[in-house]
């Protein structure tokens, strides 16, 4: 295959594209959560976790209202490409709903199932408000971007959580199995 020297309009299109394709990939995969999220709510136990992810699966409508007006503000029609990612990720945590037992020991493995699909959000959103900035979309890199500060302050939560007593939970439950064992 014959090598031609890029121009410059060239090598923007190209930024432009990868731009477009990581928002696509970025519309597929809040749809994929909006499935997953209610699945999850119904299996934590914790109150404050099952009141969180419904109030993530708000949010994520909204992330997708902000998405659609980023394509309009491109001259682009909101368009999902499949992320097989997503949908592995989220394959995970139905293995964990499936297969932890106990309560305690599910709710801090839907956390951490969680917590996978939060830094893949946080890593796509992050590349596509670099992108927009870069070619000088503004408006598109500050809608993307209030999207990646809610993405972390999620995976903030979902942190603290953690820490303030279900992973504590988790454990004790562990030690009490097995000191009925030792009985
Ligand atoms: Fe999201």
């Amino acid at each position: 295959m014959a090598t031609t020297k890029k121009s410059k309009s060239q090598e923007s299109m190209t930024l432009h594209d990868l731009l477009i394709t990581k928002m696509q990939s970025l519309y597929d995969v809040e749809h994929e959560i909006t499935k997953a999220l209610p699945k999850m709510a119904k299996a934590a136990s914790d109150a404050e976790l099952k009141s969180g992810f419904e109030e993530h699966l708000e949010q994520t409508k909204g992330q997708i209202e902000r998405l659609e007006k980023a394509f309009e503000l491109l001259n682009e029609k909101p368009k999902k490409l499949k992320s097989e990612a997503i949908r592995g990720l989220i394959a995970d945590g139905e293995w964990v709903i499936k297969n932890v037992e106990g309560s305690e020991a599910l709710d801090a493995n839907l956390i951490a199932a969680a917590q996978y699909v939060e830094h893949y959000e946080i890593a796509g959103y992050g590349s596509a408000v670099e992108w927009a900035r870069e070619m000088g979309h503004t408006e598109v890199a500050d809608l993307l971007e209030e999207t990646l500060e809610e993405e972390e302050a999620t995976d903030e939560k979902l942190n603290e959580l953690a820490t303030s007593g279900v992973n504590e939970r988790a454990n004790d439950m562990d030690e009490e199995d097995e000191e009925t064992k030792l009985m």
